[in-house]
């Protein structure tokens, strides 16, 4: 782990937690811990601090903790959802900074859970905040959590190879990403690359 402290339990315990998160939605391997390293890798080019890095770290390891309150029928559902059924899914960046609200010294990121799921057109959800009134942090992490979720095999579907995963995020830069955030993954691209590659040897 790269800013967690491994031996304090009280985190080891948080990091199980998101875990057993990736678990309950089927995701392959460890999507937040993955997410929450590659949004480091971006994250440097903007923040020094160590706290800053660690809030971002933790925010972005628990992006979807408030789906913990999302039932199986609706979360794990494979079909379209229904409007009822969208708006409880609308509600878990909403109920996941509530939940990080009530740990100490982490602000910045219960904000970033606030607004993973906006987009920097204005398109997102939960307020549809628009350009720099979304947290750097999350339209950093935004970039990550889309190239995470076509890189690696979800239930329905297979992972894409990294190109096309490349292609997608640089066709919506400027629409569901900050331009800025997009460039930044370029300059990171061959790590990100080769860590897509680390996982899937052979591919
Ligand atoms: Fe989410
Ligand atoms: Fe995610």
């Amino acid at each position: 782990m790269l800013v967690g402290l491994e031996s304090d339990p009280y985190e080891m315990f948080v990091e199980s937690l998101a875990e057993a998160l990736d678990l309950r939605e089927r995701e392959t391997g460890l999507h937040s811990k993955r997410v929450a390293a590659h949004t480091l890798l971006l994250a440097r080019h903007f923040y020094r601090g160590m706290k800053d890095l660690r809030e971002i770290y933790w925010g972005s390891l628990l992006h979807d903790i408030g789906k913990i309150g999302v039932p199986d029928a609706v979360l794990l559902k494979p079909g379209k959802l229904t409007a009822e059924e969208w708006l409880i899914m609308q509600q878990h960046p909403r109920n996941g900074h509530a939940i990080l609200q009530k740990l100490s010294h982490l602000a910045m990121a219960a904000e970033i859970v606030l607004c993973h799921e906006e987009r920097y057109d204005g398109s997102g959800y939960p307020a549809g905040l628009k350009g720099e009134a979304i947290p750097l942090p999350s339209r950093l992490f935004a970039v990550i959590d889309t190239l995470d979720a076509m890189t690696f095999d979800r239930p329905y579907r297979k992972a894409m190879p990294f190109d096309a995963a490349k292609a997608e995020i640089l066709r919506m830069s400027g629409s569901q990403f900050d331009p800025q955030a997009v460039e930044t993954f370029l300059r990171e691209e061959e790590t990100l690359r080769e860590m897509t590659v680390l996982e899937f040897p052979g591919e």
